[in-house]
């Protein structure tokens, strides 16, 4: 993608959008969005996915999404641009915050663990994160809430 179709993809789709890239320990960057709710949906660009380095653009794996409306954050998973995946970033053990590394959902709490589908890979959780519905358009995705 050129500089200037990147631009401006990104400048028509940030509206009611704030996204911020934090570089973990690793120098991974975890990529923040943060989102409006509009009649229970929200919207994220495609173009929050994407990564420009010397004029080169690669796509992050995922993204983690705050909305003022839930509790929890939304990581979501890209799995190609016509599909992706939203978990709430909520331990459903006791209720306490995951942290995102890689593809894999950990809790600090007691250890639970979770894959990027929201599956069970290590307990005490016996329930998967709650997944929200995504749909997608040539130039967003789409979370729907409720
Ligand atoms: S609250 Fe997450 S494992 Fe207990």
């Amino acid at each position: 993608m050129e500089r200037k179709d990147f631009l401006k993809l990104c400048g028509g789709s940030c509206l009611g959008l704030i996204g911020i890239s934090v570089f973990t320990e690793s120098c991974s960057p975890t990529h923040y969005v943060q989102a409006v709710v509009n009649n229970n949906t929200i919207q994220v660009a495609k173009a929050e996915f994407i990564v420009l380095k010397n004029d080169t653009s690669n796509f992050r794996k995922y993204l983690i999404v705050k909305t003022d409306k839930l509790d929890f954050p939304i990581v979501v998973y890209r799995n190609s641009d016509t599909s992706y995946t939203a978990l709430l970033m909520m331990c459903t053990h006791q209720g306490v915050e995951l942290s995102v590394n890689g593809d894999i959902l950990t809790c600090s709490a007691h250890n639970s663990e979770f894959n990027n589908k929201g599956e069970i890979i290590q307990g005490p959780a016996d329930q998967r994160l709650r997944l929200f519905p995504v749909t997608t358009d040539e130039k967003n995705i789409y979370l729907q809430l409720f």
